[in-house]
């Protein structure tokens, strides 16, 4: 008796055995009264044979009609062909058509931009699926490893009237006459949170209306933040890199397949094992100058400079305490050196880009005030946050990781819009 299997599960199967598979045509040929239909779904893909006699008759006129992309039911026995890919075909006994493809848009050596326009069908190509797979792993090893040392995951507003990360990068919007933007970051959220569950963490979109068309920028990111009641800028480094090394270290262990079909070797990320190294700002510049580079002290990073830092790394790189000027107003400074914070942020290997920007916070009620007066920020919209430190205020730290600046570099692709479905760039918003 027949029953309805995965791809991947007919090539598990007996030989000899009649199973249903269900999907989409990936390619289709046909030769000699026989047609050779690749049938894809899920979790791969398989060949079957149609032949003449083998089919009822409006089956095999059904088969040689229909256009890749239709999506077909098909039945028939498990048979084991050398010459088939994978060494496993079908030998299809009846075969039916859901939906008669229209032709596909796709063809093969499509560009770029095209391929963007048509993102909502590229999405089923053997990359985008396997990209899918991965992120959707590691997005779970990420959720696992806070889950095992007693974080609590939260939920922040995405509509706000706070700006985080500065005024250049925000979305703004009227929100019924009055004036609103979308969340650049859960951080001040976060923030309220840790005084009832003390470690918490979020996953949830955040937007910046970044106006430069870069390898690393979206408009619309997934971003895991967390934050922690009682940590210091140390305790923040040291639990980022155990977080990255887990989320490494399981997909290397468990997606070696996946990961083949990616071309990313697994063995790489098996290396990534804490210690991360380290770098202050400061070690950083000087060993950009010493490259020949020009660059002013207080000067953030551009792609280049963090290209030169990580060169050849097998590991991430954390470069902490940097200038307080380059950096927003809730970051804590330096006991000792008062125009540094207590913060990193973590670059990946080989110029992948910065994965991490953390810091311990500013937890006294008089230096958060100042701060947000010296940066020119309206007092007002922050009462709420500067109530945090009136009302058992305690030091605390935390970070964010841009989850596609994450996955990019894990699979090691080209450009962070391979690592969402539905990438948002300045001149992108559709599909
Ligand atoms: O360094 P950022 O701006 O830090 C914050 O937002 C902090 N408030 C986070 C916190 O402490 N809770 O952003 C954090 C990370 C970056 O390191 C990067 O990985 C990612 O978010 N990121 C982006 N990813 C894609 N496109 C963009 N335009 C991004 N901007 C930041
Ligand atoms: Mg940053």
């Amino acid at each position: 008796l027949e029953r309805i299997v995965k791809v991947s599960d007919a090539f598990k199967a007996k030989p000899g055995e009649r199973v249903r598979l269900r999907g989409w045509i990936y390619r289709t040929r046909s030769s000699g009264g026989v047609i050779f239909i690749i049938l894809r779904d899920s979790t791969g893909v398989i060949q079957a044979a149609i032949k003449k006699q083998n089919v009822p008759q409006p089956d095999f006129e059904n088969a040689s009609r229909a256009l890749i992309e239709s999506s077909v039911t098909l039945e028939g026995i498990v048979r084991e062909d050398k010459r088939a890919p994978g060494g496993r075909e079908i030998e299809v006994k009846s075969f039916q058509v859901i939906q008669f493809s229209h032709p596909f848009p796709i063809g093969k050596d499509q560009s770029t931009e095209f391929l963007l326009d048509v993102r909502h069908l590229w999405l089923r190509s053997q990359k985008m699926t396997n990209v899918m797979k991965a992120r959707s792993k590691i997005v779970r090893y990420l959720r696992e490893f806070f889950d095992e040392n007693g974080f609590w995951e939260v939920t922040p507003p995405i509509i706000t009237k706070n700006e985080c990360e500065g005024g250049a990068t925000l979305f703004e919007f009227n929100y019924f006459g009055q004036r609103a933007f979308l969340s650049q970051s859960a951080q001040l959220y976060n923030e309220a949170f840790i005084t009832a569950l003390e470690k918490i963490f979020v996953l949830a979109p955040s937007f910046r209306a970044e106006k430069s068309r870069t390898l690393k920028h979206l408009t619309e990111y997934w971003h895991l933040e967390e934050e922690a009641a009682f940590y210091d800028n140390e305790d923040n480094m040291r639990l980022q890199e155990q977080l990255v090394s887990f989320a490494c270290n399981k997909l290397a262990k468990n997606d070696s397949e996946l990961l083949k079909l990616l071309n990313r070797d697994s063995k790489t990320l098996l290396e990534v094992k804490p210690p991360f190294p380290r770098l202050s700002y400061d070690q950083a510049l000087e060993k950009l100058r010493e490259e020949g580079v020009k660059i002013e002290w207080g000067e953030d990073f551009g792609a280049e400079h963090e290209k030169l830092l990580t060169k050849g790394l097998k590991k991430p790189l954390f470069v902490h305490t940097w200038p307080k000027k380059t950096k927003p107003f809730y970051m804590e400074v330096h006991p000792q050196k008062s125009e540094y914070v207590l913060n990193a942020d973590l670059l990946a290997p080989d110029g992948h880009g910065e994965i991490i920007g953390g810091s311990q916070r500013i937890w006294e009620y008089d230096k958060l005030l100042q701060r947000l007066k010296e940066e020119g920020l309206n007092v007002k919209d922050y009462e709420w946050y500067l109530d945090l430190r009136k009302y058992g205020s305690v030091p605390h730290s935390g970070f964010g990781l841009g989850i596609e600046r994450l996955v990019k570099w894990m699979l090691n692709l080209e450009h962070v819009r391979d690592a969402i479905p539905f990438p948002r760039v300045i001149n992108r918003a559709y599909p």
